[in-house]
């Protein structure tokens, strides 16, 4: 069963002994704690401050224009906050946020109703994961987009007729973990895009002592620090260790979260100093226990793994990219010298001296 808690991975009953701590999906007690610790305002929002500070522009160029803010795409790992800066846009904007996503506009009358029933003026439309809408909904987007209108056939054969109905001005906001899968004509019509990265560690700690100050627990700042080095550069895994971290601290400590709690939680969540988990050692040893460290495609790596390919490309990928423990090649992912140290191994030596397929160029 895949850890990857999304509409598409598999409708099976979760098993609660793949739940990972660092999971970037959502899951358990993480929605509500989500819309909890959440930060409203861009003065509660930590990170990211070259998109905050563009945003913070684009708000008030819209308000005081007294139009909706131009429509914008989200792109970037899971747990980055896409949908937390949504909701901070609206808010910030004063005007209603509706969410909703791309698996679960099904037909073009669903995405009708939500334009024309629900928009108050300049109110924002929040589609979370929409690389996933169907080609047939994505295309009656355009003339939304484009001229707030919507094209409605009625009748049928000879009979058919097309109508067009207008709309409130409103803003799409579109959210997406992998950019390359939005069509090009769906991409073009995004006024600007914001590609979210890994949090800074200062940041995640900062984050961490403000989620610890909501949630009533004390907490030391290098404990803070601690945590956000094994948190992979996401607030949603962050928040999750702190939350499952506190309960050591109350359980089997002082209550209080020090560096010494951090540890032993840590360690019994299985979880290593570099913010890696088993299923992240897994994936890396079977590259260089069965692809003799790669390359190797990576719908080879998902068949070996028993994962989706997506939850490969979205969960686990990204962070030991960004780490630089794999790479990309032209003919699959390798494990890097730095990988191989991670796991106490010895590179090959051709790893070492830079030649042999491992080295392909990476990209
Ligand atoms: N909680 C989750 N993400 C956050 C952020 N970027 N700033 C403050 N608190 C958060």
């Amino acid at each position: 069963m895949a850890s990857k808690r999304t509409p598409s991975a598999s409708r099976d009953a979760p098993d609660p002994s793949m739940v990972r701590a660092l999971d970037l999906e959502p899951q358990g007690d993480d929605h509500a704690f989500d819309r909890t610790l959440r930060p409203r305002t861009f003065a509660d929002y930590i990170g990211q401050a070259k998109h905050k500070e563009n945003l913070e522009v684009f708000v008030e160029a819209s308000k005081r224009r007294k139009e909706p803010l131009d429509h914008l795409l989200l792109c970037g790992p899971p747990g980055l906050g896409k949908t937390t800066l949504a909701h901070i846009l609206a808010n910030e904007r004063g005007v209603q946020v509706h969410t909703t996503s791309g698996p679960a506009v099904e037909h073009k009358g669903a995405l009708f109703s939500l334009l024309t029933t629900k928009l108050q003026p300049n109110d924002i439309l929040f589609i979370d994961e929409i690389h996933r809408l169907s080609p047939a909904v994505e295309e009656s987007l355009y003339p939304a987009m484009d001229d707030l209108i919507i094209d409605v056939v009625t009748g049928e054969g000879a009979y058919a007729n097309s109508i067009q109905i207008p709309l409130q001005p409103f803003t799409l906001i579109g959210a997406t973990t992998r950019t390359g899968l939005l069509t090009a004509p769906l991409f073009s019509r995004f006024g600007h895009i914001v590609r979210l990265d890994f949090y800074e560690s200062v940041d995640l700690a900062r984050i961490i002592a403000r989620s610890a100050g909501i949630l009533g627990v004390s907490i030391a700042p290098d404990a803070a620090m601690a945590i956000a080095l094994r948190s992979r550069g996401t607030p949603r895994v962050a928040n999750r260790l702190l939350r499952r971290i506190r309960d050591f601290a109350e359980v089997i400590g002082t209550g209080v979260i020090d560096v010494a709690i951090v540890e032993k939680a840590s360690l019994r969540l299985d979880i290593d100093a570099a913010g890696l988990d088993d299923m992240d050692r897994r994936y890396l040893r079977v590259i260089i226990d069965h692809y003799e460290g790669g390359p190797v495609g990576v719908e080879t790596l998902a068949a070996a793994l028993s994962e989706p390919r997506d939850t490969i490309e979205d969960v686990y990928e990204p962070y030991l990219l960004q780490q630089g423990f794999i790479g990309r090649t032209p003919r699959g992912r390798i494990v890097t010298k730095k990988g191989y140290e991670l796991l106490g191994l010895k590179p090959r030596a051709h790893e070492e001296e830079g030649e042999g397929p491992g080295q392909g160029r990476l990209f």
